[in-house]
């Protein structure tokens, strides 16, 4: 018997998701809800299934194990409330929220209800960074280099710091869960952002360009910069700075370095289609130790880009514990 999935929100990377699991022949897709109705019956309308007008509808009535939650940051706490009080798994897409306070609720109500949880951290999927993680287990980490340098997403949500956070949150989050995975938890940081390219876009309350300091509880540093002001791309990846040893981190290309060697690897796995496998398989049989990202490791990601908000704002360091 397939798992049966249900969509919230079925705009860009609900689609992209939605391609991947076409595939997966463990899942159906069976029930869709959209606030842009057009867009569930879009969706309905490919993969077969049935829209409903509402979210709580949809957990009652469609039949589905498991909701994936592709809403933009905005839209997160009472979708994810609705699927877990009626005992459903959530795969949340990144970031998982807009404060702190919604993301502890849901938390606390995931852990409660014991339901499987899986954060859309696909870097964390990537082959490469599976095998830096393997290159440098045994090593001391120093410094974690990070960058997201691109353009802007033009859906109408993102350009407004209210609705997306900012880059820092919205994309970026990739980069700072590395900083994580790589470097351990993070105890403070101080950041600094500014807006000088993208100012024509109408309605731009979002920084264009940023970077944030990390100060890991281990001692070690860390530093994430980004942009979102470019129409080509440029770096997207991160620098993991060891005693002795580099990781260069670019999507699925690793470079390892040491003093007598300079390794160049590169990889082809799809990571949306392992995240979705991951989370697919631990629903089916309740073991989750493929999946790489649970909500509460999401919502320590979560703390970093807020953390770094409020630093930028207020041009002084924040410690993460300030921010919940
Ligand atoms: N992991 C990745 O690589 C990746 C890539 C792209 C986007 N994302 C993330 O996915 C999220 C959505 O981005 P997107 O590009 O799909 O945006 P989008 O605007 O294309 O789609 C969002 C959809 O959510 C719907 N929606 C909004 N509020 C809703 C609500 N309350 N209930 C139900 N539906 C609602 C919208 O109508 C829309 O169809 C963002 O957080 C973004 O960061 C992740």
């Amino acid at each position: 018997m397939p798992v049966r999935l249900g969509f919230f929100g079925c705009g860009g990377i609900a689609n992209h998701h939605m391609t991947k699991i076409k595939d997966i022949p463990e899942a159906q897709m069976v029930a869709f809800y959209d606030t842009d109705a057009e867009r569930a019956k879009k969706a309905a309308e490919t993969y077969g299934g049935t829209v409903f007008d509402s979210p709580e509808k949809l957990v009652a009535e469609g039949g589905v194990d498991a909701v994936y939650i592709c809403t933009p940051p905005f839209a997160h706490g009472d979708l994810e409330l609705a699927a877990i009080e009626a005992g459903k798994a959530i795969f949340v897409e990144k970031p998982i929220a807009l404060t702190m306070e919604v993301a502890r609720e849901i938390e606390a109500a995931a852990n409660r209800a014991g339901v499987v949880t899986s954060v859309a951290y696909h870097f964390r999927y990537f082959e490469a960074t599976r095998r830096a993680e393997a290159a440098l287990a045994d090593t001391t980490i120093s410094a974690f280099l990070g960058y997201w340098m691109g353009g802007f997403p033009m859906v109408y949500w993102w350009r407004r710091m209210d609705l997306s956070g900012g880059q820092m949150h919205e994309q970026t989050t990739h980069i700072l869960d590395l900083a994580r995975l790589f470097g351990g938890e993070v105890k403070a940081v101080a950041a600094a952002y500014g807006l000088r390219c993208k100012m024509d876009i109408e309605g731009i309350t979002v920084p264009d360009v940023g970077t944030v300091t990390l100060f890991y509880e281990s001692g070690a540093v860390g530093a994430v910069s980004n942009c979102c002001h470019l129409d080509f791309g440029f770096r997207v990846g991160c620098d993991i700075i060891a005693c002795n040893t580099t990781a260069t981190l670019n999507g699925n290309s690793l470079v390892l370095r040491s003093p007598d060697r300079t390794e160049e690897l590169s990889f082809d796995n799809d990571p949306y289609l392992a995240e979705d496998i991951a989370f697919i398989k631990a629903v089916a049989t309740g073991d989750a130790s493929g999946i790489r990202s649970t909500y509460s490791d999401g919502v320590r990601s979560l703390a970093l880009s807020l953390a770094a908000n409020m630093a930028a704002e207020q041009r002084r360091v924040v410690e993460i514990a300030e921010v919940g």
